[in-house]
């Protein structure tokens, strides 16, 4: 088995995953490849002008590209060059058919390992880098091994599948994958298994201490990612069902996190309560495990893990009625800004992001909605694209000039710094700021003379 490595798809995790793999092992050729040249040729530009914000990838892409560290549209010559393959396609929620909103559509998926069956000249390890459904590696294994069973198809060839999911989280990537708080790779129980498995271990051995690199089953593997992200977004839905506790008995949500939190069994983080999550895995790795759990008639558990998703969207309906009582009952024709439109700090990812569902909320009520955000415009406005009443603004002061109300949907940091009573005296009073993320200095907003909403107080 060579050392060199190919990753298919070249997204948010392929991308930041393989830069990192090649700067930390210059003996290995590490290419990127994807379907969609667009994305490829943004990889390779001259400027950097990579198609992923994430801080700190530049500086590594810069390192690396061009010493061992590629990127092309030709899947057929890397797939033969490496014999160890990554896959980081996407696998988005299905919205047609059987387990429509909830299953993994796996379409690319399942067209990639055809294309790995069809170019491969010798044994492949395939590397499932995407977040998948429980036991997703037996289909592959039998689509790759032709479905004989014992691991070979007519020309000899064997193709091992692992399981090796990613905890990264946006906007911490780079971070996230030089320290990782581990690594998991599950392989199958079998001696070319267990070969594979140790292949795939040495290189994140590189520069990972071995106790951090967990190894399982792949079933294991598979479920473990699933349910990791399903007990970071319970964690989100929990606080922010305390939240509205909060607002109703006049305590206050960031006083109860930071007390709970403080018991080393339950640890302070992920209980920050706020607009609820967003991102591309919490909720399609929820769907997935409810969608797997009914699979099984465990209806229980699905109802169980159901909730966490219907509480996230309930926060987001609770912005809106808080708005419409705060602001008389009445939205219709108000302007309101929103600060804000990524799913959090330091990303432009907009995918799910809770500032989508409120934007669209306002809009039924007629309000004037304009966006704000450093980072996100350009997808927020895509998007919407179907609302043409949305405004969309770069600079802070002009999308709150004449507005009713400001609400706060991501915690940028440089928000707090703003110039608020600059704002403030722009603004139709009575001015209002619903500050989502509890990351304001309400004392201060209330001095200029603003009404303030929070989160859970
Ligand atoms: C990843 C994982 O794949 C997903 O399972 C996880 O839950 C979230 O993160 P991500 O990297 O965010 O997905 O997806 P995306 O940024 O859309 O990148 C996927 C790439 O795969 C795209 O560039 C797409 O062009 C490419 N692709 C897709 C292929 O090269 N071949 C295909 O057949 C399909
Ligand atoms: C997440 C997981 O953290 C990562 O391990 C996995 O691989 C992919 O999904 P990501 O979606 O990038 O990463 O973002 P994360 O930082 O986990 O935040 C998710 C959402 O939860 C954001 O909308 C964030 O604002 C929200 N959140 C997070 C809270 O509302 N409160 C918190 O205390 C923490």
């Amino acid at each position: 088995m060579n050392k060199d490595i190919v990753c298919i798809g070249a997204g948010y995790i392929g991308g930041p995953t393989m830069a990192v793999i090649a700067k930390m092992n210059p003996d290995r050729k590490v290419i990127v490849v994807d379907i969609n040249a667009d994305r490829i040729a943004a990889w390779n530009s001259e400027d950097y002008s990579i198609p992923i914000y994430e801080p700190g990838l530049v500086d590594v892409v810069k390192e690396v590209r061009g010493r061992n560290l590629f990127f092309s549209t030709d899947i057929k010559g890397a797939v033969q060059q490496c014999d160890i393959v990554f896959v980081g396609v996407n696998t988005p929620t299905k919205m047609f058919g059987r387990g429509s909103g909830r299953a993994s559509d796996l379409q690319y998926w399942e067209a990639t390992a055809r294309s790995i069956k069809e170019y491969a000249n010798g044994d492949k390890v395939v590397v499932e880098k995407s977040t998948l459904p429980v036991r997703t590696a037996a289909a592959m294994e039998a689509i790759l091994n032709g479905g004989t069973g014992n691991g070979e198809r007519g020309t000899g060839i064997k193709f091992t599948v692992l399981s090796n999911p990613e905890f990264l989280a946006e906007g911490t990537a780079i971070k996230d994958l030089l320290e990782p708080d581990r690594v998991l790779i599950g392989g199958p129980e079998t001696e070319e298994g267990r070969r594979a498995l140790e292949a795939v271990v040495d290189i994140y051995a590189a520069w990972v201490p071995r106790e951090k690199i967990l190894t399982t089953n792949v079933w294991s593997a598979e479920l473990t990612k699933l349910a990791a992200n399903a007990f970071l977004a319970q964690r989100v839905s929990s606080i922010n069902a305390i939240a509205g506790l909060c607002e109703a008995t006049g305590a206050d949500v960031d006083e109860v996190a930071r007390v709970v939190g403080a018991d080393r069994r339950i640890g302070p983080k992920f209980l920050k309560a706020g607009p609820g999550f967003g991102g591309s895995c919490f909720k399609k790795d929820v769907l997935n495990l409810v969608y797997l759990c009914e699979t099984f008639g465990l209806h229980t558990a699905a109802e169980y893990w159901t909730g966490v998703i219907r509480m996230n969207q309930h926060q987001q309906e609770r912005i809106v009625s808080r708005l419409f009582s705060a602001m008389f009952n009445t939205l219709a024709n108000k302007k309101i800004a929103l600060f804000g439109f990524a799913f959090k700090a330091d990303t432009g990812d907009t995918r799910e992001t809770p500032a989508g569902t409120v934007a669209r909320l306002l809009m039924e009520e007629h309000v004037r909605v304009t966006v704000t955000d450093p980072k996100a415009l350009d997808n927020a406005r895509r998007d919407l694209a179907d609302l043409p009443g949305v405004v969309y603004e770069e600079d802070e002061y002009k999308a709150a000039e004449g507005a009713d109300a400001i609400v706060l949907m991501t915690d940028w940091r440089h928000y707090p710094t703003l110039d608020w009573q600059k704002i403030y005296d722009s603004m139709r009073k009575p001015a209002l700021v619903f500050d989502t993320r509890n990351c304001l200095d309400a004392a201060e907003l209330r001095r200029i003379g603003f009404r303030v909403l929070n989160v859970g107080k």
